[in-house]
């Protein structure tokens, strides 16, 4: 029997998805918007990556290498990571949602926790695997909560180290733990988006599980401390065969020439890195401290961006502090999406937009 229908129809799962909206770029006409909606990079790229990225422009009619050699040695080097076990990607977004495809499907499960970043569940969907939200503590990653919603169903974990939105991170002996209580036949994504701006002595980004372990993958991206956002350019670290499975679903110039020489030069620019990366920590240190003394609550984040957490109903919400900042230019991230309705995020922008930031904070919470 023909079960098909008699029009176009996706697959199941296609339209449960709710398109990603991003943070708010632009105000209507209004100039010199400070934008803190989507955790871009305050400094910006490394002017040698700006330059990197304008000479391509002679070479725009050659294709770019489909292999991204030259990058992947050069991060190889940086990270002291075997080049062949790189994989490059159109942003991390698309490797997430390329591993997603390969690993699992229909009748599958994708688990991550409650706060994690969106695209996982997303990418589920897009996959006809059913997403599996486990429960956090404290807006953090819950070990023990994950691996109980663990089944015989799960293919996939994602787990954003650090995660966006909450900020919050798991050290190294939660991680291992996490991947100890994995069967080998559940993939592992710890998504270190983040990594670069983590100060933190615990902390590890993943490649040293990712270099042993079969089934873990690290995913890294240059949206942020490189700032090449626009660019989309990201990468990801894992055994050969996963490497192998990547490869064969990506496409065979997924990556734009000038992406990658953006890239080749923005990793060859470390001071920049440190620069963006010291910038980072001072501002995530004076914004808590500020709005400690106007009875702002954040959350302890490593990210580059915070959580505010506004008093709940009222005139002090955080519906209310969105359109007071709004008001004057400044965009944050609303994170209902996330169930964090009490909350705004805020990313670390530069000294005079976070200055206006919390002079607006201020006449809020007065
Ligand atoms: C945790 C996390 N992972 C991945 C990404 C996607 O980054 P990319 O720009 O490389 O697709 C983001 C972007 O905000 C993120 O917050």
């Amino acid at each position: 029997m023909n079960t098909r229908t008699s029009h176009l129809t996706p697959r199941p799962g296609i339209m449960r998805i709710s398109p990603y909206v991003g943070g708010r770029s632009a105000l209507g006409g209004q100039q010199n918007v400070i934008r803190l909606a989507s955790n871009e990079a305050a400094l910006g790229p490394s002017p040698r990556a700006i330059a990197a990225y304008a000479a391509h422009g002679d070479s725009l009619h050659r294709y770019p290498d489909g292999g991204a050699g030259d990058l992947r040695a050069a991060l190889g080097a940086l990270h002291k990571l075997d080049g062949e076990r790189i994989v490059c990607g159109t942003g991390s977004d698309e490797l997430l949602q390329l591993l997603t495809k390969a690993y699992a499907g229909p009748g599958d499960e994708v688990l991550y926790s409650r706060h994690g970043f969106l695209v996982y569940q997303l990418a589920a969907l897009a996959a006809g695997a059913t997403p599996v939200a486990a429960p956090e503590t404290d807006l953090r990653a819950d070990i023990d909560a994950l691996l109980a919603h663990v089944t015989e169903k799960t293919r996939i974990v994602f787990l954003a180290n650090p995660n966006n939105p909450t900020g919050s991170y798991l050290p190294r002996g939660e991680l291992r733990r996490l991947w100890n209580g994995l069967p080998e036949n559940i993939l592992l994504v710890i998504d270190s988006a983040y990594a670069e701006f983590v100060m933190a002595d615990d902390y590890e980004a993943g490649a040293e599980l990712a270099e042993r372990a079969k089934n873990v993958v690290m995913a890294r991206t240059f949206s942020k401390i490189y700032g090449l956002a626009a660019l989309r350019l990201g990468w990801c670290y894992a055994s050969e065969e996963v490497i192998d499975v990547l490869n064969r679903v990506r496409g065979p110039f997924n990556v734009t020439g000038p992406a990658l020489a953006a890239g080749l030069a923005a990793v060859a620019d470390q001071e920049h890195v440190d620069k963006a990366r010291r910038h980072n920590d001072k501002w995530l240190r004076r914004l808590a401290g500020e709005c400690a003394k106007i009875g702002l609550e954040t959350l302890p984040s490593v990210g580059n961006f915070m959580l505010l957490r506004f008093a709940a109903g009222g005139a002090r919400d955080a519906k209310a502090a969105d359109a007071f900042l709004t008001a004057r230019g400044i965009l944050a991230r609303n994170v209902d999406s996330y169930h964090l309705p009490d909350c705004l995020r805020v990313s670390i922008g530069l000294d005079h937009e976070m200055d206006a930031l919390l002079d607006a904070l201020k006449e809020f919470m007065a």
